[in-house]
């Protein structure tokens, strides 16, 4: 198996039978993991806000949810914003929405091509990894970055999903320069993940704009065995029966797994 990491977000050439994992920490992989884990339907992810509109169109009137920011804020005329904290079973279960955000939907579309597309975050790390695994094909981790440029968060979280396949150990592993990179950086974080997002340019943003306790949020680790995987344009989520990859041992906090949880 060899694995490697896209450290800056530009649509990879040929990718047709290689596994991707899309990963947007801060925060729209993060926002389809727990909204999925939560009990709704399927995740669309579209670039604009316009298409956002006119896909809503199409389905009938109170099955739909808007989603996603503009500049992290909710975008005017949604029901959500892009915290994974308003994504609760008790306004997402049984909903389809329709989310778009600023670098997190398009990367999705970016690796379309791929032969599964995952949606990776720390909250569904090891059934990740062990999805990975289980498809034992060549694996390219797709951080969606900042507007273009490289994303501190999402590389440590590829880092992360690179360390629980090595730790795994029972298959041959190769690491490209860049995925060598980010799991050394993995290490350097592991500890205490959300010292990175501090560090990252979208990590100060998001504090500065309020949302300061969407990175403690992000942070936790392994809260869900869920797998969205995004196929013909629609996300949906895949529930895998166990972990069997490590957890690094960091503590959950505020989670409400359990409400929602489902195929
Ligand atoms: C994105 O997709 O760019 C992010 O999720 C932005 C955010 O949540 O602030």
């Amino acid at each position: 198996m060899h694995i490697d990491i896209q450290l800056i977000p530009v649509t990879p050439a040929t990718i047709s039978s290689t596994s991707v994992v899309v990963i947007d920490i801060l925060r729209a992989t993060s926002v389809i993991v727990h909204a999925i884990s939560q009990g709704a339907l399927e995740v669309i992810p579209v670039p604009t806000v316009e298409e956002a509109f006119q896909f809503a169109k199409k389905f009938p009137r109170g099955t739909t949810l808007l989603g996603g920011e503009r500049g992290s804020k909710k975008i005017e005329g949604f029901d959500l914003g892009n915290s994974p904290r308003e994504y609760f079973a008790e306004k997402v279960k049984g909903k389809r929405i329709i989310l778009t955000t600023t670098n997190g939907t398009k990367a999705f579309h970016s690796v379309s091509s791929g032969r599964e597309v995952a949606a990776g975050s720390f909250f569904n790390i090891g059934a990740v990894g062990r999805r990975c695994l289980d498809l034992g094909q060549d694996l390219l981790i797709f951080p969606s970055g900042d507007e273009g440029r490289f994303s501190l968060e999402d590389t440590v979280c590829g880092g992360m999903l690179i360390d629980r396949i090595l730790t795994e150990g029972k298959r041959l592993v190769t690491l490209t320069d860049a995925s060598q990179s980010a799991h050394v950086l993995y290490q350097r974080f592991k500890e205490n993940l959300v010292e990175s997002f501090r560090l990252s340019t979208h990590g100060r943003g998001l504090i500065e704009r309020g949302f300061e306790e969407d990175l403690a949020y992000c942070a936790q680790v392994d809260i869900t065995n869920i797998v969205p995987v995004f196929r013909e344009g629609v996300i949906r989520g895949h529930l895998l029966p166990f972990l069997s990859l490590g957890s690094t041992g960091v503590t959950p906090v505020a989670t409400r797994e359990g409400k929602g949880e489902g195929e």
